[in-house]
């Protein structure tokens, strides 16, 4: 297994003391950390770090104890018999009950003062704004509900949702959720042949879209792609559309239906079906080490729980609030933080639906300043993007009404971490650095903001009822300051149930590496104050601006083009997203290599994958760097790309003379 990890960025103490230039001494407790802010502290839900050691202690000492007491605060149908059902690797949590998530976002709030209250708050990138109640939203979803009844579709049928960030993107996954169908968010910026591989592997059999999204000013014509789909897509039997853009698109009689047409005769009223907590929710497509991306399973009453409890400890949400989290709902990060953890909340979640930077890169603060927004939940790849756009840029925006800032998706860097807390927090607004997965369903490690003195670049501390280790491939905890493995140690609700259709797969991928362990594919420190550093993966994933990438499946991009005879990606670290892609690529005899070639190569992964795979080099070559068995050497090309003059252990090496023909490569 490769091993793509850096050494764990030293934290220097925030000042020094005084005091201790003659002895050194001894090191204190959190020594540099960033306490929260007593204000912040007064009115938080946990208000200190005794109280957070107290939860957890209980939370650990009696899981199901804790778990249960949570899911009490939500609606049930049916109570549960037993809490947690665990034969490794499969869970089962709150058996024999039965819940409805889309119930607990909505129906849940109607008796109380929140009926009235915005659940989103949506702009659209051209300007344009809406505000969805809670008893507008609800009719909305039943409205839609209904109109997938009409088409027969009901529970258990796989429905692929491919939209732009429009507020019926949240709607048709409540309507889903609300009778029982399981839906699949393929992001809007994915090609024809990732829709297909998605809808195929899901069997979905209705595909909702849009005619067109705005992203920097232009339209992205979502319905011409799914058209080019649909021969590909035998099991769809329904294409409904909602018009966002007013593009110019072909209906086809047989299978095209528009969402206001369907909407218009459907009822207001749909109640919600009641589902046993392990009915499917969702599936999510991740990548993974080899090409096939997984469809991460996710069932409802344990991913209620997560995203519940985690929106309410970490972003400590209160009912003024108005909350934005960037992501996209393509994303795990937009179901669980846009959708159905705020809204289980009652919270106000807002959604914009373009680019951070059109029409000037100050969109997102000038959102803020607009709509007064309170919490801030976005990502490490855009917080450098805004450092390199410049602080004048914010400068010009009152952000005074921020609290709360959030980021994940990837380690950020401890210089992004201070810009972003004294720039756009002016210093006075906790940061919560939230580390989780597609497959964890929600929050597992970060600090609670009116609690836990935050170190940048530190994920801190495992939430309550969570409990990760650091670990040897034996399954040994690893002393403090020393790398290992991340792994979790327990179930928990919103764990992943599988992988869709593969449960071999599923075992290998994250059961079979730490015995008795499920493994994230990250490696990581803890400290001696027991805070989480997230060093990065040690599989064969990359992550690009905060997007999962399997090396695998853009290597099969690659090869799919003529000219290809064999690829090998890598990545290499990249001041704003984090890591970009380095394309080596071996030709078939007669194919021309060349700029052009290099250039039309970046362009079929785009096509392919979609923009965000495409290579930022590619590299051509004679051979590549091989083991005996055939396995290619990535670390190799690694040290390589990073113009190391002396590589790894090349002992296993089949051809060194492969070594000084790969550094001519040009990296243009
Ligand atoms: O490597 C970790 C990184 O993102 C991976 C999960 O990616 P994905 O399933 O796409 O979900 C992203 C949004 C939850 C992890 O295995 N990662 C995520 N958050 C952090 C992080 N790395 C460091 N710090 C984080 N806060």
């Amino acid at each position: 297994m490769a091993k793509a990890v850096k050494s764990r960025r030293k934290e220097p103490a925030q000042k020094a003391s005084a005091t201790s230039k003659k002895k050194p001494a001894a090191r204190k407790p959190f020594e540099g950390a960033y306490p929260p802010p007593a204000e912040f502290s007064k009115l938080a839900r946990v208000k200190s770090m005794r109280e957070y050691e107290k939860l957890y202690a209980e939370s650990v000492k009696n899981p199901e104890k804790f778990w249960a007491g949570i899911a009490k605060e939500l609606h049930w149908f049916k109570p549960w018999k037993k809490v947690l059902e665990w034969k490794e690797p499969f869970a089962q949590w709150f058996v024999g009950g039965q819940t409805n998530i889309s119930y607990n976002c909505l129906d849940r709030h109607l008796n109380t003062w929140r009926r009235n209250k915005a659940a989103i708050v949506w702009e659209g990138e051209p300007g344009d704004s809406r505000t969805l109640t809670y008893d507008q939203l609800h009719r909305e979803v039943c409205k839609f509900a209904n109109a997938l009844k009409s088409l027969g579709i009901g529970k258990g049928d796989r429905v692929a949702v491919y939209m732009g960030m429009v507020p019926e993107l949240a709607v048709a996954i409540l309507a889903c959720a609300r009778i029982g169908a399981v839906h699949s968010v393929i992001f809007g910026g994915f090609s024809t042949n990732a829709i297909v591989d998605r809808v195929h592997d899901c069997q979905a059999k209705a595909i909702v879209t849009c005619d067109g999204a705005w992203r920097r000013g232009k339209v992205v014509p979502l319905k011409d792609t799914v058209d080019e789909a649909m021969p590909k897509c035998p099991t769809v039997e329904h294409v409904i559309v909602y018009k966002r853009c007013g593009n110019e698109i072909k209906m086809h009689s047989d299978h095209d239906h528009w969402w206001h047409e369907l909407c218009a005769g459907a009822a207001d009223e749909c109640p919600a079906t009641p589902l046993d907590s392990e009915h499917s929710l969702f599936i999510l497509y991740t990548s993974g080490s080899t090409g096939k991306p997984k469809g991460i399973h996710h069932t409802t009453g344990g991913y209620m729980l997560g995203t519940y409890l985690t929106t309410k400890l970490v972003f400590d949400v209160r009912d003024t609030d108005v909350y934005w989290c960037t992501a996209d709902i393509g994303w795990v990060t937009g179901h669980s933080y846009i959708v159905y953890g705020p809204l289980c909340n009652g919270a106000t979640s807002l959604m914009y639906e373009g680019a951070p930077n059109h029409p000037d890169p100050d969109r997102f603060w000038s959102i803020i300043q607009k709509y007064r927004v309170n919490v801030f939940y976005t990502a490490p790849t855009a917080i450098r993007a805004f450092i390199k756009w410049g602080e004048q840029w914010p400068r010009r925006h009152d952000l005074s009404s921020l609290r709360l800032l959030g980021t994940v998706g990837e380690p950020i860097n401890p210089e992004a971490w201070r810009w972003y807390h004294s720039v756009i927090g002016g210093k006075r607004c906790p940061i919560v650095d939230t580390w989780w997965q597609t497959e964890t369903g929600s929050i597992m490690m970060s600090p609670l903001p009116g609690a836990t003195p935050t170190k940048p670049g530190s994920c801190t501390r495992p939430l309550p009822g969570i409990q990760p280790d650091i670990v040897t491939k034996e399954g040994q905890s690893k002393p403090a300051n020393e790398q290992g493995l991340l792994v979790v140690r327990k179930p928990w609700p919103s764990m992943l149930r599988g992988i869709w259709g593969d449960p071999k797969r599923f075992k290998d991928v994250y059961w079979s590496t730490v015995k008795g362990c499920y493994f994230t594919g990250d490696g990581a420190v803890r400290d001696e104050d027991g805070y989480y550093w997230i060093i990065g993966r040690v599989d064969d994933v990359i992550i690009v601006a905060g997007h999962n990438l399997g090396t695998a499946e853009v290597e099969s991009a690659l090869v799919s083009h003529a000219s290809v005879a064999e690829a090998a990606v890598i990545g290499i670290p990249d001041e704003l997203t984090g890591h970009a892609i380095v394309a080596f690529v071996t030709l078939k005899d007669g194919a021309q290599p060349g700029a052009d070639l290099k250039q039309k190569l970046m362009e079929h992964v785009a096509h392919e994958i979609g923009p965000i795979a495409k290579p930022k080099q590619i590299r051509l070559t004679g051979s590549l760097p091989k083991t005996r068995s055939g396995k290619i050497m990535r670390r190799l090309l690694r040290d390589i790309a990073a113009g190391k003059a002396q590589v790894g252990d090349t002992t296993t090496l089949e051809d060194y003379s492969v070594l000084a023909k790969l550094r001519e490569t040009d990296e243009s």
